[in-house]
């Protein structure tokens, strides 16, 4: 008997639960032994119970083997909904991505963006891209170290410690603010390394490295320089390296330069929207989030909300999600089949989504890829 996985189910909100649904058509399809453990997420709990992510929830990610998951909706809250969350939440009423708490909680420090343009898909900027990005999941620009209005103490050690800081030192603290972009040595080296091994595990020829170390020296410039460091331990790969700028028309100039690509998190966050579009766009985008210890799969897109409840858009980016998690948990036969039914339905043009010029839900695209599963 094959080990039985528990793999927690977290549609959240919007179209995250259709197309939950229909990565779960596929799954189910398939000889994997599994049991699915909902979490509540997203923002219903938030309004509700003052937290998106509740404690029950990290609970449940702690014990499972992987995770799927959904979407989640951030909008302006009612005044009904803003009065309850002050009084569960005390004073603190800044609402952070349940998602990207996630990330930092368990440490899910890669964050691995497969853009690869199937065969047929109307949506192909080009024939065969085949794209692999690497961003880094939990510092940089989503530290989360922010100031608004910033604190005098802040604005006296900066006035004391920073140079150019001198042009805001006079700005009352509500009238400007600070994110503070944190890259550490420890953080860049296994974003990088992760991104190396899966060129020499892949056969892929290429690491390119994403930054602006000529503008953000402290910063970027580490993490470069932490990436020169990495790269001296592969040297059968190329190392190559390009300004975040530059990079977004060259990507588009010629996307077969490029090969495995690694940033840190904003950039990457930017950089695999880009690359998601040149091989169909937000309904191809599929992810991981991975740590040492666990997956979070998901698609890159949101949750729609003028198209929740509609079943109409793509499920393909949550299903490629799925394939990710069966070759994260080492069920490589499996991933392979349900990528193979996916290239072929695309291929075969017969179901599409509205995303790709069709008619079809997405549980019929869900359903069609499940029944070609070999
Ligand atoms: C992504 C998304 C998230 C991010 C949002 C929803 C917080 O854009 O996964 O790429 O910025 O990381
Ligand atoms: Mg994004």
């Amino acid at each position: 008997m094959s080990k039985k996985y528990q793999i927690g189910w977290l549609p959240g909100d919007g179209v995250g639960v259709e197309v939950l649904e229909a990565a779960k058509l596929v799954l189910d399809k398939l000889d994997f032994n599994a049991e699915y453990v909902h979490g509540d997420i997203g923002w219903e709990f938030w309004c509700k119970e003052g937290d998106a992510l509740p404690q029950r929830t990290i609970d449940l990610l702690n014990r499972v083997d992987a995770a799927m998951f959904g979407a989640i909706t951030s909008k302006p809250m009612k005044q009904a909904e803003q009065e309850l969350v002050t009084e569960l939440r005390g004073k603190s009423l800044i609402y952070r991505s349940p998602i990207v708490r996630m990330r930092q909680l368990f440490d899910l420090y890669v964050c691995l963006r497969p853009c690869k343009g199937y065969p047929g898909n109307p949506l192909n900027f080009k024939e065969n891209i085949d794209l692999v990005v690497f961003r880094e999941n939990t510092e940089d620009l989503y530290a989360g170290v922010e100031f608004s209005p910033v604190p005098d103490e802040l604005r006296e050690t900066l006035t004391k410690l920073s140079k150019p800081f001198g042009a805001f030192k006079d700005l009352n603290g509500a009238d400007y603010a600070v994110s503070c972009k944190v890259n550490t040595r420890k953080g860049s080296a296994r974003i990088v390394r992760a991104a190396f091994e899966f060129a020499a595990k892949h056969g892929r020829k290429k690491v390119t490295v994403v930054h602006k170390a000529n503008v953000v020296r402290a910063a970027d410039g580490l993490f470069l320089e932490m990436a020169k460091e990495v790269a001296k331990d592969y040297p059968n790969i190329i190392f190559d390296e390009a300004n975040v700028d530059a990079i977004m028309m060259w990507l588009l100039k010629n996307p077969f330069n490029y090969d495995v690509l690694v940033a840190p998190n904003l950039y990457g966050d930017i950089v695999s929207d880009l690359c998601a579009q040149l091989v169909g766009g937000l309904g191809f985008g599929c992810s991981g989030n991975i740590g040492d210890k666990l997956g979070v799969f998901e698609p890159t897109h949101g949750s729609a909300p003028k198209y929740s409840g509609m079943y109409k858009v793509n499920p393909i980016a949550t299903i490629l999600s799925a394939k990710q998690m069966l070759e994260w948990l080492g069920e490589i036969e499996l991933a392979n089949k349900v990528e193979a039914a996916t290239a072929a339905v695309i291929k075969e043009g017969k179901v599409r989504t509205y995303d790709m010029g069709g008619s079809n839900t997405t549980l019929e695209m869900g359903k069609a890829i499940a029944e070609k599963l070999a």
